[in-house]
């Protein structure tokens, strides 16, 4: 079974071809980070004519890397939400009208649940059950999982996700967006220690997170020390470090209460090479295992929407002719899909 893939939720462009047998076939993307750099965030309208100009020549491109032609197509599996409503709707009408004009069956994929198995196109997917973290530029969340579509939420951030908070730390340290990859980097250069930043929230029981008083505590910090390329360089890694063990803390907190060996972390802060040592060198700790996808999968990409539709369109899903997108869609809304 062949799957094509559209992922359009954001201000990236992503097809690609999964094949049940042989795997990824072919991975096409496009980032319209330039588009909105000028800006410091993404203007949504934007976003959508841009997709509307990039998503059939990715398409066709696809189709090229993979060698294929329309009649080898057995499903089109589409972003349905949540996302920005507009850049959702391009994604969603191609993918739709593509799948009636080849006859083929379409299904609608939520992105979060596309993230959440990103992981499996790895050679070494993890097994049911295991706790996600979910951290990407609009969803912080702890979730047990313990099948597709099996999903309960453990914890969430009551205000800025992590990757947005990544991002607006970023820009009050004059990084352009999204700068949560920047300001990465510029930690490396930062003197552990010479900041200290709260872990908020996790000096009382729970799994939720907030995330908008470390950037506060960044603007602060910035106003008192000075913003010379040394001090700014302390503040981000004193911030990504806060991030890092925070998130760290409630992942153990969530496999204790759960009881399970496995972690898998997924969505766009996924790629941080911090948390990823952080979580790897814990699991490692506990005799558990820890999973992610390789860094171009944690950030949007039409892999995962291809795999995830793929998983879903074998369970007998199909989407009905009516293009309906959700630009707020509860994980745990989804329809389980019983083990194969
Ligand atoms: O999953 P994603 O590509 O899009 C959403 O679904 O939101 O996540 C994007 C977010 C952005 O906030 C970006 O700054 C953050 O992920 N991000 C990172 C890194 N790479 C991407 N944050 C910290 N460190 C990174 N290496
Ligand atoms: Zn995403």
């Amino acid at each position: 079974m062949r799957i094509l893939g559209i992922e359009t939720s954001c201000d990236e462009t992503g097809v690609a071809i999964y094949d049940d047998e042989r795997g990824l076939l072919a991975d096409q993307l496009y980032s319209q980070v330039k588009l909105h750099a000028d800006y410091g965030g993404v203007v949504p309208e934007l976003a959508s004519r841009d997709h509307v100009r990039k998503t059939v020549p990715l398409i066709q491109a696809a189709m090229k890397q993979a060698g294929l032609t329309p009649a080898d197509i057995d499903g089109v599996a589409y972003t349905a939400g949540p996302g920005l409503i507009g850049a959702l709707l391009v994604g969603a009408t191609i993918g739709r009208s593509l799948a009636m004009a080849w006859n083929v069956p379409a299904v609608a994929v939520h992105h979060m649940e596309g993230h959440l198995l990103a992981p499996m196109l790895e050679d070494n997917p993890p097994e049911f059950p295991f706790v996600a973290l979910l951290v990407s530029g609009g969803h912080t969340q702890l979730i047990s999982v313990t099948g597709v579509g099996q999903y309960s939420l453990l914890g969430e951030s009551i205000d800025d996700a992590a990757g947005e908070a990544f991002d607006k730390t970023a820009k009050l340290l004059g990084l352009d967006y999204p700068g949560g990859p920047m300001l990465s980097k510029m930690a490396q250069a930062g003197t552990a220690g010479r900041f200290t930043f709260p872990r908020p929230m996790t000096d009382r029981p729970g799994l939720d997170f907030s995330f908008s008083g470390l950037k506060t505590y960044a603007a602060n910090t910035v106003r008192q020390s000075g913003d010379d390329e040394q001090s700014k360089a302390d503040i981000a890694r004193a911030f990504e470090d806060a991030v890092v063990d925070t998130l760290a803390i409630k992942c153990r907190r969530a496999l204790d209460e759960t009881g399970f060996t496995r972690l898998v972390m997924a969505g766009g802060v996924s790629a941080n090479r911090t948390l990823r040592k952080k979580l790897a060198e814990m699991m490692a700790a506990r005799g558990g295992e820890v999973f992610y996808a390789r860094p171009e999968f944690c950030t949007d990409n039409g892999a995962m929407i291809a795999y995830a539709g793929m998983v879903r369109l074998k369970a007998g899903e199909h989407a009905s002719l009516p293009v309906i997108v959700r630009p707020r869609w509860p994980l745990d809304q989804l329809p389980p899909v019983a083990a194969a």
